[in-house]
């Protein structure tokens, strides 16, 4: 396989408030983790997916992914979401010594259209070594102090909210998370700790991150009825 996709799914979840793991928890009539799987493979180039589970759930995951055979594998996560990453990657690479374009997708991102995930994929294969979806950020957004005073006011039209999939060419993310001293949010930004340049493609709106019972909301008012 050449396209590995990797899925950290082994957060709790806290801020949905469910008593289950994010991953787990049903949205338009299958678990989050089931419509992120579902739609790297529907994108129709990527060879194999990863994914992190919860290190106590690692049954209970591989049972809700048993529709896939194969093509997906589940791995425990680690500590922090670098470390799930980190230990999705090694698993990748030892069963597929071959890969070159490695996906990182949030399965809080489930309903990520195909042509997002194409779109990171064909840039790598260019010849970017790592690329992230964006939009364009609709709100003003102010940077504050510790005591929520305002201190700054970025320019908004250089401004830009991520999303997954995030892609990478297979060494360059590899000697990012070996260079890791501090967390991060995203595997993009340990790239950008390297000086190494990050190419940015068009997101989607559908590619929301559900992490609020109100996204849970929204996914089923977009998506349950849509063929999925
Ligand atoms: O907490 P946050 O929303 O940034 O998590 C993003 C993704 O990383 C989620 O899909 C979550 O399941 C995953 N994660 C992980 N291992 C951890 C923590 C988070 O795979 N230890």
């Amino acid at each position: 396989a050449r396209v590995v996709a990797l899925v950290p799914a082994a957060g709790r979840g806290v801020r949905l408030g469910a008593p289950i793991p994010k991953a787990l928890v049903p949205v338009c009539g299958a678990p989050l983790l089931v419509h992120a799987v579902r739609g790297l493979l529907a994108a129709g180039c990527v060879d194999q997916v990863v994914v992190a589970a919860p290190p106590d759930m690692v049954d209970v995951v591989v049972d809700a992914l048993s529709e896939f055979g194969p093509t997906v594998r589940v791995v425990p996560g680690g500590e922090e979401r670098s470390d799930s990453v980190r230990l999705a990657l090694d698993e990748a690479v030892a069963v597929h010594p071959d890969t070159r374009v490695v996906l990182v997708h949030d399965a809080a991102r489930c309903f990520t259209p195909p042509e997002v995930i194409r779109g990171v994929v064909d840039a790598v294969r260019a010849g970017a070594p790592a690329v992230i979806p964006v939009l364009p950020v609709a709100d003003t957004v102010k940077q504050v102090d510790s005591e929520g005073r305002v201190v700054a006011t970025p320019d908004r039209s250089r401004l830009r909210v991520v999303q997954t999939p995030q892609g990478f060419d297979v060494d360059l993310l590899r000697r990012a998370h070996d260079q890791q001293d501090a967390p991060v949010t995203d595997d993009a930004g340990l790239v950008e700790r390297l000086g190494e340049p990050v190419a940015t493609v068009a997101g989607h709106p559908h590619a929301l991150k559900i992490t609020t019972p109100f996204d849970l909301v929204v996914a089923e008012a977009l998506f349950s009825g849509a063929e999925l």
